[in-house]
């Protein structure tokens, strides 16, 4: 420290502390009640600070972002950090701080009209979450890697993304996304894993990768439900949500919880395909959900030669846009890379964004965030099930 500068106060510490913000609950650690002490010893300075559980798995960013934004300080060469963690009490107050109290929000019911718990913020008339559900006919068509690198393109445009692996039985989410740990929980609050500005809940962080989901449809609904209610989603600009293939009852359950989404039909080139495809776009019109969008997949593959090869055909895409009667929203070419980043957790969107299916990916999260944004509010009138 030199003679002519003024030495810092304990405040001024804190008030350095203020922008920083938890890796995952994106709010001040100050706010949250985190940092517990401040101790001056300059050039040295003394933190203690808490976390929200032991063993919290973003200790060692917590702990660069502290003391980034310490050492920055006049006079201050090195930051002492010991940590501690919440005791049950802190827990809950942050809880109910960040999520309300379950038995508080019963005024404004879930969807389906039981009231007790939590209602689900998505199905509010004033959310301004964007629900996109991401639906095809059939099974391996491509909807879990687009859900991925659709959210990631979107993330990428400056929107805050979330993912709903509801595929509860081929849950495939985090490990295309490249998240490889639970989430932690807050007094029974679930907090989603985040990967490449996305985060994200599935059954997979539930169950063994390798056992079967044996629960039937009533746990199944109970299970989507606590999805949207229990986990801490801090109204995100996107909920982007991959559903099992076909048209069975998950898709119904969610459209009953999410009377607002918004459907988007994955489909491969082929002719053959369209009829399967458009069951998806039948469903939604049972239950009342608008269907948005046309994505075709795996739609020719470009050989060393620069060649275009339409593999599966073509024209699927179009045709089915045409019979449903909504746009076409893009085609994304077979590229090897993109399986690969799928089975390994590095989707292409994120780490290739200039390739060919990157610049697909991208263009058609322009055309859903632009040429698809809402131009009237949502009328709960309209509403029926
Ligand atoms: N454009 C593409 N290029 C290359 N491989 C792709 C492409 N799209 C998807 N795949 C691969 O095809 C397989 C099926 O894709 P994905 O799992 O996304 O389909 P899905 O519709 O979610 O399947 P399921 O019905 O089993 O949930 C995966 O191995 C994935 O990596
Ligand atoms: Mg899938």
């Amino acid at each position: 420290m030199t003679e002519n500068q003024p030495a810092i106060s304990e405040d001024a510490v804190i008030d350095a502390l203020r922008p920083v913000q938890d890796p995952e609950l994106h709010r001040s650690i100050v706010d949250l009640k985190m940092v517990r002490s401040v101790e001056l010893h300059l050039p040295e300075v003394n933190i203690l600070i808490a976390l929200t559980i032991p063993g919290c798995p973003l200790k060692a960013e917590i702990q660069s972002r502290v003391s980034e934004a310490v050492t920055a300080l006049p006079g201050v060469d090195r930051v002492n950090l010991e940590f501690t963690s919440m005791n049950d009490a802190e827990r809950e107050e942050l809880r109910t701080q960040l999520h309300g109290d379950p038995a508080s929000t019963a005024g404004s019911q879930p969807a389906h009209g039981h009231a007790e718990g939590r209602a689900i913020p998505f199905a509010d008339p004033n959310s301004k979450t964007r629900v996109l559900l991401i639906a095809s006919g059939k099974g391996g068509v491509g909807k879990s890697s687009v859900t991925t690198n659709l959210a990631i393109a979107l993330a990428q445009r400056g929107k805050r993304v979330s993912i709903v692996d509801a595929d509860v039985w081929g849950f495939s989410i985090p490990r295309m996304l490249g998240v490889d740990r639970p989430p932690v929980l807050i007094d029974q609050m679930i907090i989603p894993p985040e990967a490449y500005g996305v985060n994200c809940i599935s059954m997979g962080f539930f169950v063994e990768e390798d056992q079967p989901v044996i629960w039937r449809g009533p746990m199944l609904h109970k299970a989507l439900e606590q999805f949207l209610t229990d986990v801490y989603w801090d109204e995100p600009d996107y909920l982007v949500v991959d559903l099992p293939p076909g048209t069975g009852d998950i898709s119904i359950s969610l459209a009953q919880f999410l009377p607002r989404a918004e459907l988007y039909v994955v489909t491969t080139p082929q002719p053959a395909a369209q009829k399967v495809a458009q069951r998806a776009a039948f469903m939604a019109d049972k239950v009342r959900l608008d269907t948005k969008g046309v994505i075709e997949n795996m739609s020719w593959f470009t050989g060393d030669d620069g060649t275009r090869y339409e593999i599966f055909g073509s024209g699927g895409g179009q045709a089915l846009a045409e019979r449903i009667d909504v746009p076409l929203l893009g085609r994304i070419p077979l590229v090897p890379k993109l399986r690969e980043g799928g089975d390994d957790g590095h989707p292409i969107m994120a780490v290739d964004p200039e390739s060919e299916a990157a610049q697909a990916f991208a263009a058609i999260a322009e055309r859903v965030d632009v040429e698809l944004a809402p131009t009237r509010r949502y009328n709960p009138e309209l509403k029926i099930l």
